[in-house]
């Protein structure tokens, strides 16, 4: 199935597709990873967001990305579902496998053209990697009408090899040509350069949309990406926050407020709501635990505050003095005060709709437990601390082990000591424990009741709205043969959000261990 690009009801202005890959480029950078439950809450906002094309995974890599990319595939409404596979047959027909169910499934297929990635990574000749193109792409159209093919290093490959291969490329089938910066090196004059140009030596070219994938290494991924479409693409593959590899891929939220705000020079139209952008970035940020930085461009928490007295006088005088994009246009209300413990269930039941949750029955009664309770301790509750804790909610639904009661004795007389009741697989067991600060303590406790060898690599603390009453925000990351597993917990207490946090990492740890175990188990002739 191919996408209309054209001006159609929209003017002069050209629909530019934006292709989000949070859920693959995004989740493959080391302590992204998502569990299922998050990724498919990823992909129904990006989704109601008007994302055109998601990128859901790579279904080869794993079982449980193949599940994912499928489940996504699955209850998708609108989005087209992309799955990524290499140049390889079985990759292609796993892919095949999990994008199927989609209303609008999409194969996209790649392999490196650059020649520092053919003689060293590939270790193959060129005309052998263009075979392999050919050989991929016909492959993939053989299962879907939508195929994707993507130059690996696309910016540091020769210029009429890059195009032989394009050209093959679409006369097998390919209906969306990628050419990547995958390694973030090109500037903005360059990439518009290059797609005018292979856009004009291509004889077949008008045969299919150009799409552009820009990294972040030296902090151009955005401007890249919109040269690019100054080139001709009419196709972002980009991230929520900007997150991926290294540096990162070039941030959805950036080029569809760029957009939106400077159409005199850029003369495009995406199909993005820009009112859940913040939306998106918040849960993104809550399941990953990669913070977003406070002077992020559109989402950062700073992104709209004027400190200045300067500032601030020119903008009691007229918004527009500093200020070229409202607040409200990305999903950033002036911070509302919502209910307090006096508030029913229907209003709670309103204002989860309000911010764009729809929960089933026994979540909903579990949100609304903890909605009580924050009401009980809190004077004021936010939005803010709603979507914090719905969010911790909704990650830990499946969790094996649970915090049931924490007692932390702190201060300076010391040893510090945590005495931890977890509810795991339905058990109640609670044990005690000293350590190093309180923290320590209770990290100790969980080690005690549930013996691991991970080791903790990242402990961060944010406050969730201002004030000392504040929920705390608590994310954990562990780590274990090579893999990490984030998670996070909100709770006015630091430490019980501290220790709902760690249980919460350890839970995701030893799903997956279940899961490789069974696989193992199945894969071993008894
Ligand atoms: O950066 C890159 O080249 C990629 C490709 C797989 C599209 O992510
Ligand atoms: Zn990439």
């Amino acid at each position: 199935m191919t996408i209309d690009t054209s001006h159609g009801a929209q003017g002069e202005r050209e629909r530019v597709l934006i292709f989000d890959t949070t859920l693959r480029d995004g989740e493959q950078c080391p302590g992204a990873s998502m569990t299922f439950e998050e990724k498919l809450q990823v992909a129904e906002v990006l989704d109601d967001m008007g994302v055109d094309i998601i990128e859901a995974g790579f279904p080869i890599a794993s079982q449980g990305d193949f599940e994912s990319v499928q489940e996504i595939a699955r209850r998708a409404k609108n989005a087209v579902i992309a799955g990524l596979s290499r140049a390889d047959f079985r990759d292609i027909d796993r892919c095949a496998e999990a994008v199927r169910v989609a209303r609008r499934p999409r194969i996209h297929t790649f392999i490196s053209t650059s020649p520092i990635h053919m003689k060293h990574k590939l270790q193959m000749e060129p005309e052998a990697v263009l075979q392999a193109v050919i050989d991929s792409v016909t492959r993939a159209r053989s299962h879907v009408d939508d195929v994707e093919w993507s130059a690996e290093d696309g910016t540091r490959t020769e210029f009429e090899f890059l195009c032989r291969c394009v050209e093959a490329a679409i006369k097998a089938g390919a209906t969306t040509i990628n050419i990547p910066d995958t390694v973030g090196y090109t500037t903005p004059e360059e990439y518009t350069h290059l797609f005018r140009s292979v856009r004009e030596a291509v004889p077949n070219s008008d045969k299919a949309v150009f799409s552009v994938h820009c990294h972040n290494d030296l902090g151009m991924a955005v401007a890249n990406s919109l040269a690019g479409v100054k080139g001709g693409a009419r196709q972002i593959e980009c991230t929520i926050n900007g997150i991926g590899e290294r540096a990162g891929n070039a941030a959805l939220e950036e080029i569809v407020m760029a957009i939106k705000t400077r159409n005199d020079v850029l003369p495009y139209v995406t199909g993005i709501q820009s009112t859940m952008l913040m939306r998106a970035s918040r849960l993104v940020a809550a399941v990953t635990s990669f913070p977003v930085q406070y002077n992020k461009a559109i989402v950062g928490r700073n992104a709209f505050a004027h400190e200045s007295g300067i500032h601030q006088d020119g903008m009691l005088k007229h918004t527009q003095t500093y200020e070229i994009m409202t607040p409200e246009s990305v999903g950033v209300k002036q911070t509302s005060l919502v209910m307090g413990k006096h508030s029913g269930r229907h209003a709670f039941a309103e204002k989860l709709k309000e911010l764009g949750y729809s929960l089933g029955d026994n979540a909903f009664q579990d949100a609304f437990r903890r909605f009580k309770d924050l009401a009980d301790r809190k004077k004021l509750v936010y939005d803010e601390d709603i979507e914090a804790l719905i969010d911790e909610e909704i990650g830990a639904a499946h969790d094996r082990f649970k915090v049931v009661a924490l007692t932390v004795i702190a201060g300076t007389g010391g040893p510090q000591k945590a005495t931890l009741t977890l509810d795991f697989d339905g058990r109640q067991v609670t044990r005690e424990s000293t350590g190093n600060g309180p923290v320590d303590a209770i990290f100790n406790a969980i080690k005690a009741l549930v013996p691991h060898s991970a080791k903790l690599a990242l402990y961060q603390v944010q406050a969730v709205t201002e004030g000392t009453d504040a929920q705390a925000e608590v994310s954990v990351r562990l780590e274990q043969d090579g893999r990490e597993f984030t998670g996070r917990g909100a709770d006015p207490d630091t430490l019980v959000a501290s220790a709902r946090a760690y249980a919460h990492a350890l839970s995701k740890l030893m799903a997956k261990q279940d899961r490789l175990h069974s696989q193992h188990s199945r894969a071993t002739p008894a």
